[in-house]
């Protein structure tokens, strides 16, 4: 995770940022030191990038990377505004010891790549681009389902889809696990895989989606989620998870949430 120490709307490169709206950074490193917090409460280990200023929307890690394995599959962002984000945290991985491979495509990392049980679910539509499904796939050698987003508010995968954990409540041997998401996000046909794959899927409202509520994270059992998104966070309880509610409000002005904050190391 990367701390907001420069975060600021000074661009606009999703429909949520508006150069004309502050964002409250105190309120923002508030935010973002109890979404830290959360996260070791809960047990999980939590390292931190240092940020550089100028680069407002490093505190998005998530976009930073794809990680599975302990091998890094780095990013090539499309804006140019963020494209020295990729060596800042390829520093970082390098510190840690892992090799990091660098993209030949726009692919902005767990933005548009969410590993879901056997499968990575690829977004393209409006960030990382279709040839860099085929190079993740070739990469870790498991296969990419490319998935189509359609609406500009839901520029990346990890707006619209979250994946909740390995088993599926029927445990139905697809070994596909279990997700939520927007349908309306996505084009027709990818509309019909993921309600193939996933039969089960927690299915948000548009107000969730709006909320940031698919722009959550899961253990398997815990669920950090936006407050915000009620359907979702009763859909969750009901189906035997967790919610954490962690209210990322001062990050909606940038179009991200508790995912986008959020590099997860596999
Ligand atoms: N302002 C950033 C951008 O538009 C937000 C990135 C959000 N990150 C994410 N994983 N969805 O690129």
């Amino acid at each position: 995770m990367c701390e907001p120490r420069y975060f600021e709307v000074r661009y606009a490169i999703n429909p949520w940022m508006d150069t004309d709206t502050p964002v409250d950074r105190a309120l923002a490193r508030e935010q973002w030191g109890n979404l830290v917090q959360t996260y070791r409460d809960h047990g999980h280990t939590v390292e931190t990038v240092a940020p550089v200023e100028g680069l407002p929307d490093m505190v998005f890690a998530a976009n930073a990377a794809l990680v599975v394995d302990g091998r890094v599959f780095g990013s090539s962002f499309r804006a140019p505004e963020r494209r020295q984000e990729s060596a800042a945290y390829a520093t970082w991985f390098k510190a840690a010891g892992y090799d990091v491979h660098t993209p030949r495509s726009v692919c902005e990392g767990e933005g548009d790549l969410v590993p879901a049980g056997r499968f990575v679910l690829a977004g393209a539509g409006f960030r990382t681009q279709r040839a860099a499904h085929r190079e993740v796939q070739e990469f870790f050698g498991r296969p990419v389902i490319s998935l189509d987003l359609v609406d500009p508010r839901f520029y990346h995968l990890d707006t619209a889809l979250f994946f909740l954990g390995e088993e599926d409540g029927e445990g139905d041997g697809t070994g596909a696990g279990d997700v939520a998401y927007y349908p309306a996000a996505f084009s027709p046909g990818s509309r019909e895989v993921l309600r193939r794959l996933y039969p089960r899927a927690l299915i948000a409202t548009e107000e969730d989606a709006l909320a940031f509520g698919l722009n959550s994270v899961s253990d398997g059992r815990h669920v950090f989620v936006a407050p915000q998104a009620h359907h979702l966070v009763d859909q969750l309880a009901h189906r035997g998870y967790v919610p954490v509610p962690v209210d990322l409000s001062e990050f909606h002005k940038a179009g991200g949430g508790i995912k986008c904050c959020t590099q997860e190391i596999r």
